[in-house]
């Protein structure tokens, strides 16, 4: 039987601010989607919940871009953003781009991850969730779980892995995307991938037997509004164990926080910081960026979890770590690197700031030269 993993999210109201999701809200969220899991549209269900947005897990049997499985979580951040604007939550709604469903919720605002296998006799896999910061984050950490052998010993070591893996990789604004099999095409990844604002690593796929290994949400929110409307905070499913990294390589590039972008107003570098469940709600400078790491077993399309995988003591130095990063990049205020480069600022006042500015620009050569001649002409009278 092949069963369908889906992680549908979308931040409907922030609570205060853009920092934490409100119960009521999560409830209502919840409550929909276990109907429809009495109704038999679903096997399984589970909520989780990052900063201010929430994902809808869910497991089936309809496959990939279904349009039922697409309605329930449409109509779950709709029946969402009725309590969130009762309660005038902070940006109720934001991430339903539209008014109506139209058979599938890709484009509509919400991200969406979803991969379908056949359930392995034990089935590990592990759903991260992250708040203030783009799909792009999972560039690094992606590279190091799947191509990096100092990072993942099973590369060298799990013949089943020793073939490598391919990298599915999207430019965000041709919407054109590029397979790349590492480690033979190793360097040409990280060429593209390390550039965080264009390219996005959509999928990862086994060499070995083609089977899917890990899957990112790749919506990049401000490109498809025009205009700025939140940062399009990512999910991404990884499988584990047997032929796949196990637990351990996957989590262990969170150990080392990077800088992501995403912090204060979309518009700045921070620490991705890993954290507990309970410790997912941003508040400094409105971050720093967070992710979460929650850990389910499968078993016959059940959800077997969550476990809170960054809860791990293990992890304290990074937390640690990230926020002295944070320190650093604070100091440097609205310059960069701390704020983004100018063309990453092209969906907010900058474009604005400029055009206002544009008659007031001139040639500074030029006037230098002018000035020069009328001087020259002062000293011949
Ligand atoms: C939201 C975010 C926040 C907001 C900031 C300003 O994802 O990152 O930093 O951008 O709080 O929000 P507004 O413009 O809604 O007042
Ligand atoms: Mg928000
Ligand atoms: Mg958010």
């Amino acid at each position: 039987m092949k069963l369908t993993f889906s992680v549908i999210k979308a931040d409907i109201g922030g609570y205060v601010g853009h920092s934490d999701t409100h119960p009521e809200v999560v409830e209502t969220v919840k409550k929909v989607i276990e109907e429809e899991k009495e109704k038999g549209n679903l096997i399984d269900c589970n909520i989780l919940t990052c900063g201010d947005d929430i994902a809808i897990v869910m497991t089936h049997t309809h496959g990939v871009d279904n349009e039922v499985v697409h309605r329930i979580a449409w109509n779950a951040f709709e029946k969402g953003t009725e309590v969130a604007k009762k309660l005038k939550l902070y940006g109720a709604g934001q991430d339903l781009l539209t008014d109506a469903f139209s058979g599938n919720i890709k484009g509509l605002g919400p991200g969406v991850a979803e991969m379908e296998f056949e359930e392995r006799p034990s089935e590990p896999l592990i759903v991260f969730f992250a708040d203030k910061t783009s799909p792009s984050a999972w560039n690094l950490p992606l590279y190091e779980m799947f191509a990096d052998p100092m990072n993942t010993a099973g590369l060298v070591i799990d013949p089943k892995m020793h073939d490598g893996y391919t990298f599915e990789v999207l430019d965000v604004y041709s919407g054109k995307a590029v397979k790349l099999s590492t480690p033979a095409e190793l360097y040409d990844l990280l060429a593209l991938i390390g550039s965080v604002g264009k390219y996005v690593v959509k999928n990862v796929y086994r060499n070995y037997d083609g089977e899917i290994a890990a899957t990112a949400s790749t919506q990049k929110l401000s490109l498809m509004a025009g205009q700025y409307v939140g940062k399009d905070d990512p999910v991404m499913v990884v499988r584990a164990q047997s032929g796949f990294p196990a637990v351990g390589e996957i989590l262990e590039p969170f150990a080392r926080p990077w800088i992501v972008e995403g912090w204060m107003r979309g518009s700045h570098n921070g620490p991705l910081m890993p954290v507990s469940f309970e410790d997912a709600r941003p508040s400094r400078f409105d971050g720093p960026p967070r992710v979460i790491a929650a850990g389910f077993q499968l078993a016959q399309g059940k959800l077997v979890g969550p476990t809170d995988m960054f809860r791990d003591p293990a992890f304290d130095k990074a937390r640690v770590r990230a926020q002295d990063m944070a320190d650093i990049l604070r100091r440097q205020g609205i310059f960069e690197p701390h704020r983004l480069p100018a063309e990453e600022m092209e969906y907010t006042t900058l474009p604005k700031i400029l055009k206002k500015l544009e008659g007031r620009f001139y040639d500074i050569e030029e006037q230098r030269l002018e000035k020069g001649q009328v001087m020259e002409k002062e000293d011949m009278d």
